[in-house]
Protein backbone atom coordinates (compact mmCIF):
# COMPACT_ATOMS: atom_id res chain seq x y z
CA UNK A 1 0.00 0.00 0.00
CA UNK A 2 1.37 3.62 -0.43
CA UNK A 3 -0.21 6.29 1.06
CA UNK A 4 1.02 9.67 0.83
CA UNK A 5 0.22 12.61 3.32
CA UNK A 6 1.80 16.04 2.05
CA UNK A 7 2.12 18.82 4.93
CA UNK A 8 3.90 22.28 3.43
CA UNK A 9 3.71 25.52 5.40
CA UNK A 10 6.44 28.33 6.68
CA UNK A 11 9.11 28.26 9.28
CA UNK A 12 7.85 26.33 12.47
CA UNK A 13 4.16 26.76 12.39
CA UNK A 14 4.06 23.21 13.48
CA UNK A 15 4.05 20.94 10.58
CA UNK A 16 7.26 18.94 11.87
CA UNK A 17 5.58 18.01 15.26
CA UNK A 18 2.11 17.28 12.99
CA UNK A 19 4.22 15.51 10.57
CA UNK A 20 5.62 13.35 13.25
CA UNK A 21 2.18 12.56 15.10
CA UNK A 22 0.33 11.87 12.29
CA UNK A 23 3.12 9.37 11.05
CA UNK A 24 3.63 8.05 14.47
CA UNK A 25 -0.64 7.24 14.55
CA UNK A 26 -1.13 5.09 11.13
CA UNK A 27 2.47 3.60 11.07
CA UNK A 28 4.06 5.31 8.16
CA UNK A 29 7.52 7.03 7.60
CA UNK A 30 8.19 10.61 8.47
CA UNK A 31 10.75 12.46 6.04
CA UNK A 32 11.29 16.21 6.99
CA UNK A 33 12.31 17.42 3.87
CA UNK A 34 13.75 20.68 5.28
CA UNK A 35 16.83 18.36 7.09
CA UNK A 36 17.70 17.98 3.20
CA UNK A 37 17.82 21.86 2.76
CA UNK A 38 19.51 22.23 6.04
CA UNK A 39 22.41 19.24 5.38
CA UNK A 40 23.52 21.12 1.86
CA UNK A 41 23.79 24.68 3.39
CA UNK A 42 25.17 23.20 6.11
CA UNK A 43 27.72 21.83 3.74
CA UNK A 44 28.36 25.20 2.21
CA UNK A 45 29.25 27.21 5.00
CA UNK A 46 33.12 25.78 4.53
CA UNK A 47 32.45 26.87 0.98
CA UNK A 48 31.54 23.85 -0.84
CA UNK A 49 29.09 24.66 -3.79
CA UNK A 50 25.63 24.24 -3.01
CA UNK A 51 24.48 21.73 -6.02
CA UNK A 52 28.00 19.29 -5.38
CA UNK A 53 26.81 19.53 -1.89
CA UNK A 54 23.30 18.52 -3.04
CA UNK A 55 23.81 15.90 -5.23
CA UNK A 56 26.50 14.34 -2.68
CA UNK A 57 24.16 14.54 -0.11
CA UNK A 58 23.30 10.45 2.14
CA UNK A 59 20.50 9.77 3.83
CA UNK A 60 23.28 9.61 6.96
CA UNK A 61 23.85 13.21 6.59
CA UNK A 62 20.62 14.07 8.06
CA UNK A 63 21.22 12.50 11.29
CA UNK A 64 23.24 15.13 12.30
CA UNK A 65 20.10 16.87 13.51
CA UNK A 66 21.07 19.13 16.03
CA UNK A 67 23.68 21.38 13.92
CA UNK A 68 20.97 21.21 11.33
CA UNK A 69 18.63 22.87 13.75
CA UNK A 70 21.31 26.23 14.25
CA UNK A 71 19.98 29.55 13.13
CA UNK A 72 22.98 29.66 10.72
CA UNK A 73 21.88 26.41 8.64
CA UNK A 74 17.99 27.55 8.81
CA UNK A 75 19.46 30.64 6.82
CA UNK A 76 22.01 28.67 4.27
CA UNK A 77 19.02 26.23 3.58
CA UNK A 78 16.82 28.96 2.45
CA UNK A 79 19.83 30.51 0.36
CA UNK A 80 20.78 27.00 -1.29
CA UNK A 81 16.64 26.09 -1.70
CA UNK A 82 16.73 29.23 -4.04
CA UNK A 83 18.72 27.06 -6.76
CA UNK A 84 17.09 25.02 -9.26
CA UNK A 85 19.51 22.27 -9.42
CA UNK A 86 19.73 21.98 -5.57
CA UNK A 87 15.89 21.36 -5.87
CA UNK A 88 16.29 19.12 -8.95
CA UNK A 89 19.50 16.65 -7.33
CA UNK A 90 16.91 16.34 -4.19
CA UNK A 91 13.72 15.13 -6.38
CA UNK A 92 14.20 11.93 -6.15
CA UNK A 93 15.06 10.77 -2.94
CA UNK A 94 12.10 12.70 -1.52
CA UNK A 95 9.24 10.74 -4.63
CA UNK A 96 11.14 7.67 -4.03
CA UNK A 97 10.35 7.92 0.01
CA UNK A 98 6.65 9.33 -0.94
CA UNK A 99 6.28 6.11 -2.59
CA UNK A 100 7.61 3.50 -0.32
CA UNK A 101 5.05 0.58 0.59
CA UNK A 102 2.93 1.13 4.39
CA UNK A 103 2.51 5.18 4.12
CA UNK A 104 4.80 7.95 4.14
CA UNK A 105 4.27 11.90 5.54
CA UNK A 106 6.47 14.32 4.03
CA UNK A 107 6.94 18.34 5.64
CA UNK A 108 8.09 20.79 3.79
CA UNK A 109 7.63 23.92 1.98
CA UNK A 110 6.63 22.42 -1.96
CA UNK A 111 5.68 18.73 -1.51
CA UNK A 112 2.06 19.29 -2.35
CA UNK A 113 2.78 21.43 -4.95
CA UNK A 114 5.67 19.78 -6.55
CA UNK A 115 7.09 16.72 -5.05
CA UNK A 116 3.77 14.66 -4.89
CA UNK A 117 1.55 16.38 -6.54
CA UNK A 118 -0.80 13.27 -5.99
CA UNK A 119 -0.60 13.03 -2.52
CA UNK A 120 -4.04 11.52 -0.67
CA UNK A 121 -3.53 14.02 1.68
CA UNK A 122 -2.38 17.82 1.72
CA UNK A 123 -2.40 20.14 4.02
CA UNK A 124 -1.02 23.64 4.37
CA UNK A 125 0.26 24.38 8.15
CA UNK A 126 0.42 28.41 9.29
CA UNK A 127 0.11 30.08 12.12
CA UNK A 128 1.10 34.01 13.14
CA UNK A 129 4.05 35.35 12.83
CA UNK A 130 4.29 36.40 16.30
CA UNK A 131 3.08 32.49 17.80
CA UNK A 132 5.64 31.14 15.42
CA UNK A 133 8.27 33.26 16.36
CA UNK A 134 8.06 32.77 20.38
CA UNK A 135 7.28 28.68 19.38
CA UNK A 136 10.62 28.68 18.02
CA UNK A 137 12.36 30.65 20.00
CA UNK A 138 11.53 28.60 22.81
CA UNK A 139 12.61 25.75 20.78
CA UNK A 140 16.06 27.10 20.25
CA UNK A 141 17.11 28.41 23.75
CA UNK A 142 15.57 24.84 25.55
CA UNK A 143 18.22 23.51 23.42
CA UNK A 144 21.04 25.61 24.42
CA UNK A 145 20.77 28.51 21.33
CA UNK A 146 21.39 32.05 22.65
CA UNK A 147 18.88 33.96 20.59
CA UNK A 148 16.27 36.82 21.25
CA UNK A 149 13.11 36.80 20.48
CA UNK A 150 13.13 39.31 18.22
CA UNK A 151 16.13 37.94 16.36
CA UNK A 152 14.48 34.63 15.53
CA UNK A 153 11.08 37.00 14.42
CA UNK A 154 13.44 38.52 11.84
CA UNK A 155 15.34 35.20 10.80
CA UNK A 156 11.69 33.71 10.15
CA UNK A 157 10.34 36.51 8.35
CA UNK A 158 13.74 37.27 6.19
CA UNK A 159 13.13 32.96 5.53
CA UNK A 160 9.54 33.17 4.46
CA UNK A 161 9.89 36.57 2.29
CA UNK A 162 12.71 34.36 0.14
CA UNK A 163 11.30 30.92 0.46
CA UNK A 164 7.86 32.59 -0.97
CA UNK A 165 9.44 34.76 -3.61
CA UNK A 166 11.65 32.27 -5.39
CA UNK A 167 11.16 31.09 -8.98
CA UNK A 168 11.25 27.53 -8.30
CA UNK A 169 8.81 25.68 -6.09
CA UNK A 170 7.96 28.99 -3.95
CA UNK A 171 6.30 28.25 -0.66
CA UNK A 172 2.75 28.35 -1.51
CA UNK A 173 -0.46 25.90 -0.46
CA UNK A 174 -1.56 23.40 -3.45
CA UNK A 175 -5.07 24.68 -4.35
CA UNK A 176 -6.27 20.98 -2.71
CA UNK A 177 -4.35 21.93 0.52
CA UNK A 178 -6.54 21.92 3.90
CA UNK A 179 -5.85 24.88 5.57
CA UNK A 180 -4.75 24.61 9.51
CA UNK A 181 -3.98 27.66 11.22
CA UNK A 182 -2.48 26.47 14.33
CA UNK A 183 -2.59 29.83 16.06
CA UNK A 184 -5.06 29.02 18.15
CA UNK A 185 -5.14 26.02 18.70
CA UNK A 186 -2.45 23.68 21.04
CA UNK A 187 -0.60 21.16 19.52
CA UNK A 188 -3.30 18.36 20.42
CA UNK A 189 -6.00 20.37 18.63
CA UNK A 190 -3.42 20.51 15.43
CA UNK A 191 -2.72 17.16 15.48
CA UNK A 192 -6.28 15.95 16.01
CA UNK A 193 -7.42 17.63 13.28
CA UNK A 194 -4.66 16.63 10.85
CA UNK A 195 -5.11 13.08 11.76
CA UNK A 196 -9.47 13.25 11.23
CA UNK A 197 -8.09 14.89 8.03
CA UNK A 198 -5.98 11.45 7.08
CA UNK A 199 -8.42 9.02 8.41
CA UNK A 200 -11.29 10.80 5.89
CA UNK A 201 -9.29 10.19 3.13
CA UNK A 202 -8.31 6.63 3.52
CA UNK A 203 -11.66 5.30 3.87
O1 LIG B 1 11.51 23.30 7.34
P1 LIG B 1 12.84 23.96 7.67
O2 LIG B 1 12.70 25.25 8.42
O3 LIG B 1 13.77 23.01 8.32
O4 LIG B 1 13.48 24.32 6.23
C1 LIG B 1 14.71 25.01 6.09
C2 LIG B 1 14.73 25.74 4.75
O5 LIG B 1 14.76 24.78 3.69
C3 LIG B 1 13.52 26.62 4.49
O6 LIG B 1 13.75 27.97 4.87
C4 LIG B 1 13.27 26.49 3.01
C5 LIG B 1 13.94 25.20 2.60
N1 LIG B 1 12.99 24.13 2.24
C6 LIG B 1 12.50 24.12 0.96
O7 LIG B 1 12.78 25.05 0.19
N2 LIG B 1 11.69 23.11 0.54
C7 LIG B 1 11.35 22.12 1.37
N3 LIG B 1 10.56 21.12 0.94
C8 LIG B 1 11.81 22.13 2.72
C9 LIG B 1 12.62 23.17 3.12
Amino acid sequence: MTFTVAIDGPAAAGKGTVARRVAAHFGFAHLDTGLLYRATGLRTLDGTDPVTAARALKAGDLDAEEALRAPEVAQAASRVAAIPEVRTALVDFQRAFARRSGGAVLDGRDIGTVICPDAEVKLFVTASDDVRARRRHAELTGNGHDVSLDDVLSDLRQRDARDSARATAPLKPAVDAVLLDTSQMTIEQAVAEAIAITDARKG
